[in-house]
């Protein structure tokens, strides 16, 4: 096994979720900042693919380790071809879910403490189900999408972001932001647990969900100061955009089959 490839006794530090409080929607001298710079660009591309593909209304949503609520809380204030989203995040962090509810100005995300693990929902409840930087953040990322595919409706979409496994994803997503964020808290992201996107596709696929569209993600790399490389601030500019390339980072949807009784 080379040295990508092997595993990692060092355990994702997922506590900082419980601590960051307001600073998940203030703070620009912090990793959260490119997460909300993130979720500009992952929001739009959702919202068209819910469009493209679920032509049914209402649609009832499920955001899986939805954090603060950046994409629970924008997609309950959109409504794709006109339809109003019934949108849950769940978490297992209780103070993200606190300010998460804090700043949905709907007041209508139902926001439920959980494990991924054990999704506290029937069988083929959501025809969406969401999960935005997270599968990363769990050692069994299967058992998740397991679950996932238990919830989905035959034919609801399954939406991930997450990040590839290989050495240009952990110079650019883990050293550099180690570098030159400030306050970048030691093993946010661990390297064996990124995701290399046929392996992602083959989970799905074992699970009775079928990839169907995949972007990358990458920073918009003219965005980047130099001022914010010497104060760790992420800039106020700094942008997202969508590539053909799945190197550091992608974006997908996923159909569940609709084979079943
Ligand atoms: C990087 S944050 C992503 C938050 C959000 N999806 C976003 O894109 O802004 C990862 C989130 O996963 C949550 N998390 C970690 N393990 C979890 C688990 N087993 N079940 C549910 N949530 C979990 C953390 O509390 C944290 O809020």
């Amino acid at each position: 096994m080379n040295l990508i490839d092997a595993p990692s006794k060092t355990p994702i530090n997922n506590d900082i979720y419980e601590t960051l409080g307001d600073r998940w929607y203030t703070a620009h001298d912090d990793p959260v900042a490119l997460l909300r710079k993130e979720s500009a660009t992952k929001v739009p591309w959702v919202l068209g693919k819910i469009d493209q593909y679920s032509p049914k209304a209402p649609l009832r949503v499920l955001d899986v380790g939805c954090g603060a609520g950046f994409l629970s809380n924008a997609l309950a204030q959109n409504s794709p071809g006109g339809r109003k989203l019934e949108v849950h995040g769940l978490d297992i962090s209780k103070d993200s879910l606190r300010v998460a509810a804090a700043h949905d100005p709907t007041a209508s995300v139902q926001y439920v403490h959980g494990d991924a693990y054990k999704l506290p929902f029937p069988d083929r409840s959501f025809d969406v189900v969401t999960s935005m930087d997270f599968l990363e953040h769990v050692d069994d990322p299967e058992l998740v999408i397991k679950e996932v595919s238990r919830v989905l409706k035959p034919e609801g979409l399954f939406f991930f972001h997450t990040f590839n496994r290989n050495w240009l994803a952990y110079i650019v997503i883990i050293k550099l932001v180690e570098w030159f964020v400030k306050n970048t808290p030691k093993h946010m992201h661990v390297l064996s647990l990124f995701i290399k996107p046929e392996e992602l596709k083959d989970m799905c696929l074992r699970h009775s969900m079928r990839p169907r569209d995949l972007v990358g993600l990458r920073p918009r790399f003219s965005t980047i100061t130099l001022k914010s490389l010497f104060t760790g601030v992420v800039p106020e500019g700094f942008a997202f955009t969508t590539t053909t390339s799945t190197r550091l980072s992608y974006l997908g949807v996923a159909t569940k089959d609709d084979l079943e009784p």
